[in-house]
């Protein structure tokens, strides 16, 4: 069915571009293809580009590459009229006080909420047509500030996406399209891994805040205890745009959200220029390097059993789903399960979904695998920073997602290089709750020292 739906939307989307794109965008084409925000602005202001020439420059890339790459779901119907609303606000504005995200195309991750003609599913079938009570937080910010929301980013159904599932399969549509050039921005989420692994492994830039730094409210969940939302992008002042325009208090995850507030930098995130030029004026970008240091407990951290991250996952995925699910008033997670059992083919992960559904709440057990987990954070990765005074911790690739994970830390993923196959892969940097503007610094001086991001070819 929803192959269907996407079908239908594409393909509407395909006619539509049919006539008027190859007038336009032909002598445009190279200059939007990786343009950054700041580019697309800066046209936008000269009068050289509309939201809506940009919306269909890549609505008609999906309707290219998607049927190839697949990482697109849904096409929002009405992204045209949300660009041309973004359009007239700019003509009645003066260019300076519009906000930077203003006309431009974002795509957001299956499990977003959107209240309009969209699906919100986190690619389970169940909830096809189910209707959400409001925007996701971030979804009324990304509004706010103008954005045009293009469309969905596939994701591994749900249910393979909780415990053992591979990360980076699972937010892997955000960051396909963007380094594809389907789309000038995406948002991803995380829980273990799936913004930073996927940034890593696509060559794409991903930050994943501290918890709470932005809304949860209206994505559908896996624990709150380790969810969150955040960017991913072609460049690291791309992602930190956005970064800005989604953070802050949001009453529908308000615990959280007010709790992270205190580290929103005022005058928002910024990437400055000082350290990569000096980076470049002196060949050292500064940073002092200290190597080879080990998180004493990371066996402990990484051991699934030992840890006991299993056993509260399960009990906080069945409250989780509870909740999210009451506010789409139909449906209830045990509902779910039993639509899963009548389809043999949605059978993958059920008897993860099993035992979480017998699940009885956050008992003695679970509580002690909490206590050990945070106890654990505290013992290795925090200690580790303090006693060595560290700003950040640096790793190749995704290693250190689980230690992020369970801490609430933020991380930010840059690309890094390609390995002798053409894989891409990435260097992430991890801080403290909090760091993220000093992360965004050693990101963007890498970034902008290394300028090794290529866009992908696609074999004919
Ligand atoms: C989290 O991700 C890491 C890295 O991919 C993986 O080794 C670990 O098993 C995952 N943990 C959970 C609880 O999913
Ligand atoms: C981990 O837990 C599972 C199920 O509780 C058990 O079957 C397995 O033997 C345990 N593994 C270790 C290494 O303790
Ligand atoms: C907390 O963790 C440390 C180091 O991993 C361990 O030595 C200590 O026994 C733990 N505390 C409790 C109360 O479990």
């Amino acid at each position: 069915m929803v192959s269907i739906l996407m079908r239908s939307h594409l393909f509407l989307q395909c006619l539509c571009l049919l006539a008027s794109l190859s007038l336009v965008f032909t002598s445009q084409a190279i200059s939007i293809q990786e343009a950054s925000i700041t580019d697309l602005q800066l046209a936008s202001k000269q009068n050289k580009l509309t939201s809506r020439q940009l919306t269909k420059f890549y609505l008609c890339k999906i309707c290219r590459l998607n049927p190839v790459v697949r990482a697109i779901i849904e096409v929002n119907p009405d992204g045209l009229k949300c660009a041309n609303r973004a359009d007239q606000e700019s003509k009645a504005k003066k260019h300076d006080l519009l906000s930077i995200l203003r006309g431009i195309p974002i795509l957001l991750k299956d499990n977003i909420g959107t209240k309009d003609k969209q699906n919100t599913m986190a690619g389970l079938f169940a909830l096809l047509g189910s209707t959400v009570a409001r925007d996701a937080g971030v979804v009324a910010r990304l509004r706010r500030a103008g954005a045009v929301i293009l469309g969905k980013a596939n994701m591994n159904e749900w249910k393979s996406y909780v415990l053992s599932a591979d990360p980076c399969s699972i937010s892997s549509g955000s960051a396909i399209s963007v380094v594809a050039n389907m789309v000038a921005v995406s948002l991803g989420t995380e829980t273990n891994g799936s913004i930073l692994c996927p940034a890593s492994l696509y060559s794409a830039v991903g930050i994943k805040p501290t918890l709470g730094l932005t809304s949860r409210a209206g994505v559908i969940p896996i624990t709150p205890r380790q969810d969150t939302t955040g960017p991913i992008c072609r460049t690291v002042s791309d992602a930190v745009y956005v970064l800005d325009a989604i953070v802050g208090y949001d009453h529908n995850d308000a615990e959280a959200t007010r709790e992270a507030s205190k580290y929103i930098p005022r005058g928002g995130y910024k990437v400055s220029q000082s350290s990569w030029s000096l980076w470049q004026e002196t060949g050292q970008a500064g940073a002092v390097l200290v190597d080879n240091l080990k998180i004493k407990n990371i066996d402990v951290i990484l051991n699934f059993n030992l840890s006991g991250k299993g056993t509260a996952v399960l009990a906080e995925f069945k409250i989780a789903q509870d909740a999210y699910l009451e506010e789409l008033v139909l449906r209830s997670f045990a509902d779910i399960i039993a639509f899963n059992q009548k389809n043999s083919k949605l059978q993958i992960g059920q008897d993860m979904f099993l035992a979480s559904e017998a699940t009885n709440g956050i008992g003695d057990v679970e509580k002690s695998a909490l206590f050990n987990m945070a106890n654990q954070s505290r013992n290795g990765f925090e200690k580790l920073m303090m006693q060595n005074n560290l700003d950040a911790i640096v790793t190749p690739g995704f290693e250190a997602v689980l230690v992020l994970a369970i801490g609430k830390f933020p991380g930010i993923s840059v690309p890094a290089g390609y390995d002798d196959k053409g894989v891409p892969f990435g260097i992430c940097s991890g801080g403290l709750k909090g760091s993220e503007p000093k992360l965004i610094e050693i990101a963007h001086s890498f970034e902008q020292a290394t300028k090794i991001r290529k866009p992908p070819s696609f074999k004919p």
